[in-house]
């Protein structure tokens, strides 16, 4: 089959790889029909994961068609259309149980806190992923869900991580009814947020980045208010000044390690790796959220030691809460939410590309090119 591999940072091809097999009766194997590339691909692409090996595999965000069940696998059957979660995890043990998804024990002997994810480095348990011709998916009966015949593949594609961590994101945050929600990032995931922000009661969104097309789309997708970095000297201060010297309800991290805004932490972070990256959007966030208010961080970051403002979380008594989305629990609300025509996650699509020119997707998605927010590779037919 056909699979995009890494040959180091900034270096991806497409290459020819063996079909995986089944290795376990619970595993199936799925034709993909679309990948994601998500802004924690970047992170690997740039060469900021730990453990990213030569010949991996990446891509998280999968929809598919089952190609071949193991013999105990129970939900799924060949030809059933699947969506697939970005996590990879068992189901039964203590944190699934508890619906932790995303920190399972039994499916990542390389840490012992993050769980699995598919094509995300052997940090994250070293499962090639989906931006391929067909992927392995282990515990296939816990995780994907057949995609329903109303949802479309692009809608379900956002399901499997973007959206669905935008929408934890905001879960996250404890919305009371009416609260000022401050994004940092207007990504995919950041945009998402925002817009989930609403479902959950906010009374007023702002979303801050610096790149103008993404802020606009905050605009008309999110129905945000939207600052723009590059017009206020003091990002922190411009918020305060926004929401009535207080600061904000809720703070939402979705930029991650690789923040800009500071060149001492983006050098320390991002490119000497003295960090776990860079926390420039984290501390903003520290900064602008109002005494008591909460910080809710679904950017992500290396397992190293990150210069994070902590004093100042203990002192305004704040609530800070984080984790990887785990992201079959926000389904059955968001299929609501499509299914009723109130989301069109979909709209978030703005470039599509076939397999054998996916260089070119993570060119243009990482340089935020051509009015770029999300590209996904179409892979094969429905
Ligand atoms: N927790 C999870 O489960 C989970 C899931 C998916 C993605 N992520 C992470 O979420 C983050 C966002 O993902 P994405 O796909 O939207 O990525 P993206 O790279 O498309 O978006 C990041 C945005 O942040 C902006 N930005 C950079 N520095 C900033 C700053 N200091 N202040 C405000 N904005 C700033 C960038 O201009 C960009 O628009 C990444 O770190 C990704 O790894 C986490
Ligand atoms: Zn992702
Ligand atoms: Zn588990």
């Amino acid at each position: 089959m056909r699979a995009m591999t890494y040959r180091g940072p900034y270096k991806i091809q497409v290459a020819d790889k063996p079909i995986p097999a089944l290795e376990h009766p619970g595993d199936a194997i799925v034709r993909v029909t679309h990948a994601g590339v998500c802004g924690s691909d970047l992170h690997l692409y740039h060469g900021m994961i730990p453990d990213t090996r030569i010949g991996h595999t990446f891509g998280h965000e999968i929809v598919g068609v089952v190609h071949e069940v193991g013999s105990g696998v129970q939900n799924l059957a060949p030809g059933d259309r699947v969506m697939v979660p970005f996590n990879i995890y068992c189901g039964s043990c203590y944190f699934c149980s508890r619906g932790l998804f995303s920190n399972c024990h039994n499916v990542n002997p390389n840490a012992t806190a993050v769980g699995g994810i598919y094509g995300y480095s052997h940090t994250a348990g070293g499962y090639d992923g989906g931006q391929a011709e067909y992927v392995r998916v282990p515990f296939a009966d816990v995780g994907p869900k057949p995609v329903p015949d109303w949802l479309s593949a692009e809608d379900a594609l956002m399901l499997t991580d973007a959206f669905s961590t935008g929408y934890f994101g905001a879960q996250l945050g404890d919305i009371d009814e009416r609260d000022t929600v401050v994004v940092f990032g207007a990504g995919p995931v950041g945009l998402s947020a925002a817009r989930s922000a609403w479902f959950l009661g906010a009374g007023r969104v702002i979303v801050i980045d610096h790149i103008q097309h993404r802020l606009e789309k905050a605009r008309d997708f999110a129905y945000a208010e939207t600052m723009h970095l590059a017009e206020h000297k003091d990002i922190v201060l411009a918020l305060k000044r926004a929401t009535d010297g207080l600061g904000a309800d809720v703070v939402i991290d979705a930029v991650g390690a690789e923040a800009d805004g500071s060149v001492v932490q983006h050098v320390t972070g991002a490119k000497l790796k003295l960090q776990g990256g860079s926390p420039v959007a984290l501390n903003w966030a520290i900064d602008s959220a109002r005494k008591g208010g909460t910080v809710s961080v679904i950017g992500a970051y290396g397992p190293l030691v990150s210069a994070v403002r902590f004093g100042d979380v203990v002192n305004k008594g704040l609530t800070l809460r984080a984790n990887q989305a785990p992201v079959a629990r926000q389904w059955p609300r968001l299929l609501e939410h499509i299914r009723s025509g109130h989301l069109r996650p979909g709209e978030l699509l703005t470039h599509r590309f076939p397999l054998e020119d996916i260089g070119e997707a993570y060119h243009v998605f990482s340089s935020k090119l051509d009015g770029c927010i999300k590209p996904i590779i179409v892979v094969g037919e429905e």
